[in-house]
């Protein structure tokens, strides 16, 4: 589910600096920074009603390849990782070639830099409600690319 969309168009452990390592000189695209941030700081109804919210907020950044959704999503993390406390957690959804990466893989991934025991033979099904476990009792910034 997604809270907030941006789309172009046509165009070891958490880390808790948020910054990815040689993170490049990053340019324009002040108007989708701005429309991310505002999402994020929007209450939703579940805070309205004073209830604590039962899932995460889920922003996406949609485009072509090439088009900058990779280093627009490190900007807003850069931004915003001091934010959460246990850290930023990456993982990548494709492979260099494009190929899916499993979802074991990428599960298992996560759950090893959160330092959770993942069983080994687990089916991706049991990974990932680990990691929404996880995830749960965390303040921790996902960046699936
Ligand atoms: N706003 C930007 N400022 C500076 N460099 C950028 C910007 N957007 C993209 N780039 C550079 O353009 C290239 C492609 O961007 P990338 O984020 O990898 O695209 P995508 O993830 O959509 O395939 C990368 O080298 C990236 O560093
Ligand atoms: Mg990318």
């Amino acid at each position: 589910m997604t809270d907030q969309a941006v789309d172009f168009g046509g165009a070891g452990g958490a880390d808790r600096s948020g910054a990815r390592p040689g993170r490049r000189r990053f340019y324009g695209r002040a108007r989708e920074l701005k429309e991310l941030r505002a999402d994020i700081a929007r209450a939703g109804l579940d805070t309205l009603a004073g209830r604590p919210s039962p899932r995460a907020r889920v922003l996406l950044v949609a485009g072509r390849p090439g088009s900058g959704r990779t280093a627009l999503a490190e900007e807003l993390v850069g931004d915003l990782a001091r934010g959460y406390r246990d850290g930023v957690l990456r993982a990548r959804l494709t492979e260099p070639g494009g190929e899916p990466v499993p979802v074991e893989r990428a599960a298992r991934g996560l759950l090893d830099r959160l330092g959770v025991p993942a069983p080994a033979g687990a089916a991706g099904d049991e990974l990932t409600q680990l990691l929404r476990e996880a995830c749960a009792e965390r303040r921790v910034l996902l960046l699936l690319d």
